[in-house]
Parts: structure tokens; C-alpha cells; sequence
């Protein structure tokens, strides 16, 4: 049965929409939270300084309402301020573990196929963002079979290079402890991704300035989530997560606080564009 909070976008701070959600009640939060001063005219910005303990008081009610067996997947980037990258980011993972109670599982990477060109002083072009995986225990819902991948030429390359014995070689060279039995990959049409996701930054939403690409809420609601779960994002911007989570048969929960937003309705029904004020 489902509940009057969920199967809605609501609009308002997240703080104060999530302390209305009970405890343990979500399965899957994935989201992309204003960036620290980012787009300050449009949505909001919070300083790079203020970061953390702005968005740790919003993760202390993430903690609570998501379920023992729930993730918690954050899209973020630190930004360079002043010639250096800001460490606001890795205070926050810290924060989220040692004063929030979070488990950090993972981080994946996304590296941005076709990110734009460009050049700056002492950097290059910037092509990758954070995606770190967060869990309440250790015993979290986890797909793997939902998620794979064709394996591609990768094994038939490989095998022409190599000798019988390498073939049959069950560790790595290393002894990293790593298996690598690469003749058991021979024929297989489908493997797990890695942890390092190849994917254009291309999103839909070209409403939004910050829209997700819908492969990256699915990719993660694939993974961490069954049929009829709840996925909430609690930065939900043009709505992505939800129509994405509603597509997929999980029950779609989104708060927003700037109410110009696209959302509104159930069930993925797409009423009107992201106008910003
Ligand atoms: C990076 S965007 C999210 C974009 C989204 N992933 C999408 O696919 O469109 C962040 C969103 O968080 C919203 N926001 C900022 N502060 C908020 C708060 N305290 N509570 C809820 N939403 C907030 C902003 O208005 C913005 O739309």
C-alpha cells in the first residue's frame, strides 16, 4: 500500500519535507545537490565554506528515513576556487561517515565521454565527477545482474596474446589475490561494469540547467532497488529520478524547492518545462 507522501513531488527545503517522511521508509536516494555557490541567481548557492554543515543537517534525516538495506548515491564535484580545488567535498565524505553515521561502500567515477573542450591555466579540461555510494549497513540491497555490461572484444584480444599458461593462470601476476581466469570469460556476452562508468553527460531535461542523463539514475536504481521500492531524490531540479524511478516500477518521490520546477503530477506525467524565475 502506498503512502500519502510518496508517488509526489513536494515542494519545499528537503529538510523540512524529509522530517515528515517515517523512519526507514526509502530504499534508494540518488540525487545532485546544488553545488556550493553554484548558480547562485537561479537556485540557491550555499558557500563552499558553509557546505558541509548545510548539507550534513539535511543527511542526518537521509540517515534516518532510509531503509537498513537502503543507498544513498551522491553525483558531486568539487569546484576550484582560487586557482586550487576546494576540499569541501572530501570534508563531506568524512562528515557523512564519522558524523552523519553513513558507511562510504564506493565511489564511482563518471568519466564524461564527450565533455566539452577547453583550457585553463593549470588544469585540463575537467571530464569526470564524483559518485559516491553510501549505506546504512552492511547488509544493503545490491543487483549486480541488473547492471551488466557487454563484455565487447575485450576477451578475444586478450586470449590471442596469450600463452596456454596464462591461460589457465587462476591469480593474478601481482598476487593482488585477484583472480583472472581469463579463459572463464571466453564466450560471455555479458559482465559487471566497473566502478568507472563511460557515459555521455547528454541529458533529456535540456529544461534544466544541472538535469541528469537518465542512465545515471537508472543505471543506480537498477543496482540498489526491486520493483515497487521507493526512490527519493531529494534535489529533484527537472525531475529526472522520478520519471526514471516511475518508468521502472519503483514508487517516485521528489522534493524541490524551487517551485518553477517541471514536476508535478504522478506518475511521471510531464505538465510543464523548467522555467527559471
Ligand atoms: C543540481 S540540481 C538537480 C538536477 C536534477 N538532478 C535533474 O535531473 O534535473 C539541484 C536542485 O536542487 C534544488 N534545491 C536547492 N536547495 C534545495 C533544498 N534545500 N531542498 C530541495 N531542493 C533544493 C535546486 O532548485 C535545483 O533544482
Amino acid at each position: 500500500m502506498t503512502s500519502q507522501w510518496q508517488h509526489q513531488v513536494h515542494f519545499g527545503d528537503c529538510l523540512e519535507v524529509m522530517r515528515e517522511i517515517p523512519d526507514n521508509s526509502v530504499d534508494l536516494i540518488v540525487t545532485s545537490p546544488p553545488y556550493a555557490d553554484a548558480r547562485k541567481h537561479t537556485y540557491g548557492g550555499i558557500s563552499a565554506d558553509k557546505y558541509v554543515d548545510w548539507f550534513c543537517e539535511r543527511a542526518v534525516e537521509m540517515y534516518r528515513i532510509l531503509a537498513p538495506t537502503g543507498s544513498f548515491v551522491l553525483n558531486i564535484k568539487e569546484k576550484a576556487i582560487d586557482g586550487e580545488r576546494h576540499t569541501y567535498v572530501l570534508e563531506l565524505f568524512l562528515a557523512l561517515k564519522r558524523e552523519v553515521g553513513f558507511r562510504w561502500v564506493e565511489e564511482y567515477i563518471w568519466h564524461k565521454t564527450t565533455a566539452m573542450p577547453g583550457k585553463w591555466k593549470y588544469r585540463f579540461r575537467d571530464s569526470w565527477e564524483r559518485l559516491p555510494h553510501f549505506a546504512k549497513t552492511p547488509n544493503m540491497k545490491m543487483r549486480q545482474d541488473a547492471v551488466k555490461v557487454p563484455i565487447g572484444g575485450w576477451t578475444d584480444k586478450r586470449l590471442n596474446n596469450m600463452s596456454s599458461n596464462d591461460l589457465s593462470r587462476q591469480e593474478s601476476s601481482t598476487r593482488s589475490g585477484v583472480g583472472r581466469r581469463i579463459a572463464n570469460w571466453q564466450g560471455k556476452a555479458m559482465v559487471y561494469p566497473t566502478n568507472v562508468l563511460h557515459k555521455s553527460p547528454v541529458a533529456h531535461n535540456t529544461g534544466h540547467s544541472a538535469a541528469f542523463p537518465e542512465w545515471l539514475p537508472e543505471f543506480f536504481i537498477k543496482l540498489f532497488t526491486d520493483d515497487g521500492d521507493v526512490v527519493l531524490d531529494p534535489f529533484l531540479g527537472s525531475g529526472t529520478t522520478y520519471r526514471v524511478a516511475a518508468r521502472l516500477g519503483r514508487i517516485p518521490v521528489g522534493i524541490e524547492l524551487n517551485p518553477v520546477g517541471g514536476w508535478i503530477g504522478h506518475n511521471g506525467a510531464y505538465e510543464r518545462g523548467w522555467v527559471f524565475a
